[in-house]
């Protein structure tokens, strides 16, 4: 049984191949439309959610499949005390597969283990979330044109945030990625991905603490949201905080075809007067993430749109 719980699971490979899918996908929208007729998916939302369940959902409906779940653990079982090892199993009798976002790292794992169909993870606390990255790696390669030979700064919390700790180890695979780590000090990258990943792997990186120092370097700035509340004391917040808002005056420096990037939700790190920029990917990387996931629920249920013809 193939399961998808961490961006490491997929080899190079089989991820060239998901994006290529993707791109069908969007080319041929008719082709696909009852792949997966009369299959189920099941999304089990643990923690709140816009962009991840909802795409998985429509993801599915636009397959001809059909989705059941719910979307948050006080509207399940688990406010009663259920284990979530006992709901996937439960749940593995009613769907074809599992999509599940869950607070606790490692939940995925667990719930993996001894399950007869297979299970996506859609985020665990502040661990991985493969989706996302099979999203940004589609928008950066659409964008860019490769996923190799590029300068890509992160910016905000990069303590914390799962997205960028997901997207690092998929893009550490790639030739010649020159990353630069932008972030306050209180959220600055964990020790363990800079010696597991970087220099492990003998990867070029450097940390900065704004982004006006490094914009016209990049190709690719990465944007998170700084979360107010991780902060010990309000006033290192507001003294730093303004560091991490891009608007129009920063990118003045920036290059004509940076790609601006973010999982979203935004809060207030990117400037609204930003999306008519014609370098925001954002809204646009939240729709590919629609199509990827199409291509993964096809990949993990071993159906193809020839089957269908
Ligand atoms: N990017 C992302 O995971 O968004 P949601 O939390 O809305 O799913």
């Amino acid at each position: 049984m193939r399961h998808l719980i961490d961006p490491m699971d997929l080899s190079v490979e089989e991820i060239n191949h998901l994006l290529d899918l993707a791109d069908d996908i969007i080319l041929h929208k008719e082709k696909y439309q009852e792949v997966c007729k009369h299959k189920k998916l099941a999304t089990l939302f643990f923690e709140p959610s816009t962009r991840t369940r909802l795409s998985f959902e429509a993801a599915m409906m636009e397959l001809g499949g059909n989705v059941l779940g719910f979307s948050s653990a006080n509207s399940s079982s688990a406010s009663k005390g259920e284990s979530v090892s006992d709901t996937v199993r439960v749940v593995s009798g009613y769907a074809d597969i599992i999509a599940m976002r869950h607070p606790k790292e490692g939940a995925p794992y667990a719930a993996a283990r001894k399950l007869s169909v297979p299970i996506i993870n859609a985020g665990d606390g502040g661990h991985n979330h493969p989706t996302q990255t099979l999203t940004d790696l589609m928008t950066i390669r659409r964008e860019k044109g490769k996923l190799d030979n590029l300068t890509i700064g992160m910016c905000g919390d990069l303590k914390f945030g799962r997205t960028v700790h997901s997207l690092i180890k998929a893009m550490s695979r790639y030739e010649n990625i020159n990353f630069i780590m932008i972030s306050p000090e209180e959220l600055r990258l964990p020790d363990y991905i800079i010696k597991d990943v970087f220099e492990k792997k003998n990867i070029k990186y450097k940390e900065v603490r704004t982004m006006e120092e490094v914009m016209p370097e990049l190709d690719i700035l990465y944007m998170t949201r700084v979360q107010k509340e991780r902060f010990f004391n309000e006033a290192d917040y507001i003294r730093l905080k303004d560091s991490f808002i891009l608007d129009e005056r920063k990118l003045l420096d920036a290059k004509e075809d940076l790609c601006i990037m973010h999982p979203l939700p935004r809060v207030n790190e990117i400037s609204t007067k930003v999306d008519d920029d014609p370098r925001a990917c954002y809204f646009k990387q939240a729709l590919y993430g629609k199509y990827v996931r199409m291509a993964l629920i096809m990949t993990l249920l071993g159906v193809s749109a020839d089957e269908n013809r």
